[in-house]
């Protein structure tokens, strides 16, 4: 039996060949993209997607050229809220072209693949061994996804991250330090904490930390129009953004829970028939932020 250290280069596998191959043709794909911004978190149900799709919503209605990539390949959540379930991916001029919004955003999600009832199976060989396989099988199939679509002349493409501080830091290597990170929290003290671990793992990577968002600072409500308090942690003070402790990156803003808008997602519906309400006007205000912050 050969034994590790009787295994010469790539054990004539021409593993290195492939992977070369596939950084070129990713580069390739994203040669026409201005901006990667990867949103994420560390701690989940935050609204990690949520923010992505409708900042992209608030940015495309200033113009841009804007596309997602879902890369909660388990947990997809954009093919729903973005309204693209079940739509098909068709060959384009030179690779596979990518579903759109009504309102033109291109969306890659898992979701628009595999229905709902059925989990992402990632096979392999040994049984009970799944688990040392799952994210090096989940980094290629995001490689195999860059490369494959057509993510033509962008303003910005954004990634929607799953949980895990960890994951994070991941992400972060793969998508190699063109890619600037948006982190997402909320104002409660444990989530503030595990956000806070990502920013630290994450200082420790070449990429740009453009900043996070407190998404449900306050809920709206309709009745009154007015923010009420959601959380009990101290509010966030709109007078120094930057200085919330333990974050030590900028704020580029608050964003109310609206409950509207909590079913827009459901249903598919963009930002842009929201009429003007707290949470557009937060959202939009966001998107400003994280254009500044960009340039
Ligand atoms: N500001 C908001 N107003 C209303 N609903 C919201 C808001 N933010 C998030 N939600 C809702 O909260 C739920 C969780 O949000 P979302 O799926 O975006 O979180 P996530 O951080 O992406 O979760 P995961 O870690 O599982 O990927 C969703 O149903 C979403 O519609
Ligand atoms: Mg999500």
């Amino acid at each position: 039996m050969k034994r590790y250290h009787d295994i010469v280069g790539d054990g004539g596998s021409g593993i290195l060949e492939q992977v070369a191959e596939q950084r070129a043709r990713i580069t390739d794909g994203l040669a026409g993209v201005r901006h990667l911004v990867a949103v994420g978190s560390g701690k989940g149900g935050v609204g990690k997607s949520t923010l992505t799709l409708h900042l992209a919503g608030a940015l495309r209605a200033r113009g841009l050229r804007i596309a997602i990539l879902d890369a909660d390949f388990n947990g997809p959540s954009q093919a729903r809220m973005a309204g693209v379930q079940g739509a098909l991916f068709v060959p384009g001029s030179h690779k596979v072209s990518l579903p759109r919004t009504t309102n033109g955003i291109a969306v890659f999600s898992m979701g628009s693949v595999i229905p709902e009832s059925e989990a992402l199976e990632f096979e392999s060989a040994a049984q009970g061994e799944s688990h040392t396989w799952r994210a090096t099988r989940e980094f290629a199939l995001l490689g195999e996804i860059l490369g494959s679509f057509e993510w033509g002349a962008l303003d910005l493409l954004m990634f929607d991250l799953p949980p895990g501080a960890e994951r994070t830091v991941q992400y972060a290597d793969f998508l190699g330090p063109q890619t600037s990170f948006l982190l997402v929290t909320i104002p409660s003290e444990v989530a503030r904490g595990v956000v806070a671990r990502s920013v630290a793992a994450l200082s420790k990577a070449p990429n740009r930390l453009l900043g996070y968002v407190e998404n449900m600072s306050g809920y709206y409500c309709r009745d009154c129009d007015a923010i009420k308090p959601l959380f009990a942690s101290p509010p966030f003070d709109a007078a120094h953004p930057s200085a919330s402790p333990g974050m030590g990156i900028p704020c580029l803003g608050t964003v109310p829970f609206d409950p509207e808008l909590a079913q827009y997602c459901d249903r598919g519906f963009p930002l842009a028939e929201l009429p003007d309400t707290p949470v557009g006007r937060a959202l939009d205000h966001v998107a400003q932020q994280l254009l500044e912050s960009l340039t």
